[in-house]
């Protein structure tokens, strides 16, 4: 049985982990990005931390098969370069596999967040068996991942299944990778976070106000704010049902896959979220393409992305994909 290190990295935190080829973390920890120090800090911390998981289980880094690094693209995964990501200010081709190599001296691997997420979902959790599976993430941004005939799906260079930067409406609002209207500009967890910080601006009487006192306002407590009854907030959450209906749809058409999970933070609503998605999917979708197709909340939890990144070395040795 082989173990891999897997590091998700994520705009608010980074989670590493000792993984083994069944799918088990071994030992994991979590701690803040602090993305706003830069690049070489961030990978600093990533660093430290994969010190820490193999201290602490006493694993030698030999005995490693290898570490994968699932990162928000878009990157480079043959290069190993991230690129310039949306939600990881200041990072420009950052050569990350040379610096991890330099380090450790073994087999890195890094992809996309998204597709690391996606093989795990497809071996350990929703996708097992589906060959034609697509995993989505909705949390600070939208992300990605792609199972065709059984085989992620990188694309010509890696960056496949962005479907975040998927434009949904083409005079929509900003988004952070500088175009206008995505889908990830109108159905993440942060555009919710901005749409209710809109309401709340223009003085509309919702308790949203109420709820985040003098925090920033979160998505987490539009949904709060819905289950108390807020007109508002239930509004709010329709419209994020909608949007995120239009972009199933749209994947739907896409890849013809026969199932989609879906994950993030956002994903913890399912239950509100869930017969509005459909309502509009059932709308929007060609028919076989819907027939085929049944959209459900991902299993695997907030490990998923570091699953994931282990998989992105653990699937290379016999038996595992
Ligand atoms: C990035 C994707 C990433 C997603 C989730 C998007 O903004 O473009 O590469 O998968 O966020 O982190
Ligand atoms: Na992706
Ligand atoms: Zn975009």
């Amino acid at each position: 049985i082989d173990i891999a290190c897997g590091v998700d990295l994520g705009g608010t935190k980074i989670n590493t982990g000792i993984v083994n080829s069944k799918g088990e973390i071994l030992y994991n920890i979590k701690i803040p990005t602090e993305a706003q120090k830069g690049p070489y800090e961030v990978i600093e911390r990533i660093i430290k931390s994969i010190y820490e998981v193999v201290d602490k289980t006493g694993v030698k880094l030999k005995d490693l098969s290898g570490i994968g690094v699932g990162s928000p693209g878009p990157l480079d995964a043959e290069a190993g370069i991230v690129l310039c990501p949306p939600n990881l200010t200041g990072w420009v081709n950052i050569p990350l596999t040379e610096i991890l190599k330099k380090e450790f001296g073994i087999k890195i691997r890094i992809n996309n967040d998204a597709n690391a997420a996606a093989l795990a979902e497809y071996l350990f959790g929703k996708g097992r068996g589906i060959n034609n599976f697509v995993y989505i993430t909705v949390s600070t941004g939208i992300g990605g991942g792609v199972i065709i005939n059984g085989k992620l799906y990188n694309g010509a260079n890696s960056n496949a299944a962005e479907i975040g930067h998927h434009t949904i409406n083409f005079d929509g609002p900003r988004c952070g990778c500088g175009n206008y209207g995505c889908f990830e500009a109108f159905a993440s967890g942060t555009a919710l976070a901005g749409f209710a910080k809109d309401v709340v601006d223009s003085g509309k009487d919702t308790i949203i106000k109420e709820i985040a006192g003098n925090r920033a306002i979160k998505a987490e407590y539009v949904f709060e704010a819905a289950e108390k009854g807020d007109k508002i907030a239930i509004e709010l959450i329709e419209k994020e049902a909608f949007y995120l209906g239009i972009g199933i749809a749209n994947i739907m058409s896409f890849y013809n896959p026969e199932r989609i999970a879906v994950g993030g933070g956002i994903s913890c609503h399912w239950k509100v979220l869930y017969d509005k998605i459909m309502a509009t999917v059932n709308k929007r979708a060609l028919k076989p393409n819907k027939e085929i197709c049944d959209v459900v909340k991902a299993q695997l939890g907030e490990n998923v992305g570091l699953l994931g990144a282990a998989l992105l070395v653990l699937r290379e040795s016999k038996g595992v994909l």
